[in-house]
């Protein structure tokens, strides 16, 4: 946004394939940077305004009163905090972790995350409601750039589909991301896509994308996939749409059982895990995007990345050196 925050929007028609996870990964990454960050769930499903914290249906105000002009951004606008130790967001919804959050933060025990404007079912009649409002395609933007000075970025996270939401965070982004897993399905959805992409473009030039990150890369066969749009999906849709330079990230992130366990605990992978080699691959990419961008936090993510990526390096040969140990050892005694 002009002169405030770089807004960021996570986008595929597709669902499951990654986009809130993405949103709350990339939110974490740059406050732990020190970047002020304010997410946006402008999803019904309420799945990340669950990843931090709170209890969705239990909230009176949302992005989506905000919308309709019911509520204002005192009442919906939420600070988010999570436990130092545990790693696990409070959810301040609840009595009982509310109180539990105020001590802590006496304790300083509670540490405060990114800032968040939450959303829940009720908002799954927007598509409807938002039909006969004269300018239902700016209300997202129109509600973020008084917001857009008190950020450095502001992260939207999107529900599948091409619907007025989706279209609404179009309009009020500087730039799109499209995760994606290397599959024929989801990767399918990525022309049409574009093409409701190309028609927010029409309207906000700025609109800039940043490509397709792969997530949850397992297989040979995923590699095959992605090789393959490289190469034949990305060419037609750069024919279609030559502004766009649709390009992938050149980093991916591998799949882990450990995600389930992390979203179960409301905790955040860059948190619970900060070490482990999905968090690492986050990090890379991270870094990656904000070179794309040019944002002065890029340098701090590098070396974020960097440094991680010694420690890990440093922690494997470590392990292979007991492993050897041991072998060495076992030898001895037969
Ligand atoms: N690298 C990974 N490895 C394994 N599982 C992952 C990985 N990343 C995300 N997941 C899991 O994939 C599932 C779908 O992810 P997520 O909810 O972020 O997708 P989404 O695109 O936001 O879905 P929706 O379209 O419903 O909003 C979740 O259960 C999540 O925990
Ligand atoms: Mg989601």
């Amino acid at each position: 946004m002009k002169d405030g925050a770089q807004v960021l929007v996570f986008a595929n028609v597709k669902g499951g394939v990654t986009k809130t996870t993405t949103v709350l990964t990339t939110a974490m990454m740059l406050h732990l940077l020190g970047a002020r960050v304010l997410v946006v769930d402008a999803d019904p499903q309420g799945n990340t305004t669950d990843g931090l914290g709170y209890t969705g249906g239990a909230l009176a105000y949302t992005l989506y009163s905000l919308m309709m002009g019911k509520a204002s951004l005192e009442q919906v606008l939420k600070r988010t905090y999570f436990n130092r130790t545990t790693r696990v967001f409070y959810d301040p919804t609840d009595d009982e972790e509310r109180q539990q959050l105020e001590r802590d933060v006496q304790e300083k025990q509670a540490v405060r995350g990114p800032d968040l404007l939450p959303n829940n079912l009720r908002a799954a009649a927007a598509e409807n409601e938002l039909l006969p409002h004269p300018a239902w395609g700016s209300l997202i933007k129109d509600i973020l750039l008084p917001l857009a000075s008190h950020y450095d970025f502001i992260i939207i996270d999107t529900n599948p589909g091409l619907g007025k939401l989706t279209v609404n965070s179009f309009l009020a982004a500087d730039y799109v991301v499209i995760p994606s897993i290397p599959e024929r399905w989801p990767t399918d959805g990525i022309t049409l896509l574009c093409g409701t992409i190309a028609n927010a473009h029409e309207q906000n030039k700025a609109l800039t994308v940043l490509g397709i990150l792969f997530t949850r890369v397992r297989y040979a066969e995923h590699r095959r996939h992605m090789e393959r749009v490289q190469q034949t999906i990305l060419p037609q849709i750069n024919q279609t749409f030559p502004w766009m330079k649709l390009t992938c990230f050149e980093t991916y992130i591998n799949e882990t059982a450990n995600f389930s366990r992390v979203t179960n605990e409301r905790s955040n992978y860059i948190l619970a895990l900060a070490n482990d080699a999905i968090s690492i691959m986050y990090w890379g990419y991270l870094a990656e995007l904000l070179r794309k961008i040019g944002s002065p936090f890029f340098e701090k993510a590098r070396t974020m990345y960097q440094q991680l990526v010694t420690e890990y390096k440093a922690e494997q040969a470590r392990l292979e050196g007991k492993k050897q140990q041991r072998a060495e050892i076992g030898g001895e005694r037969r």
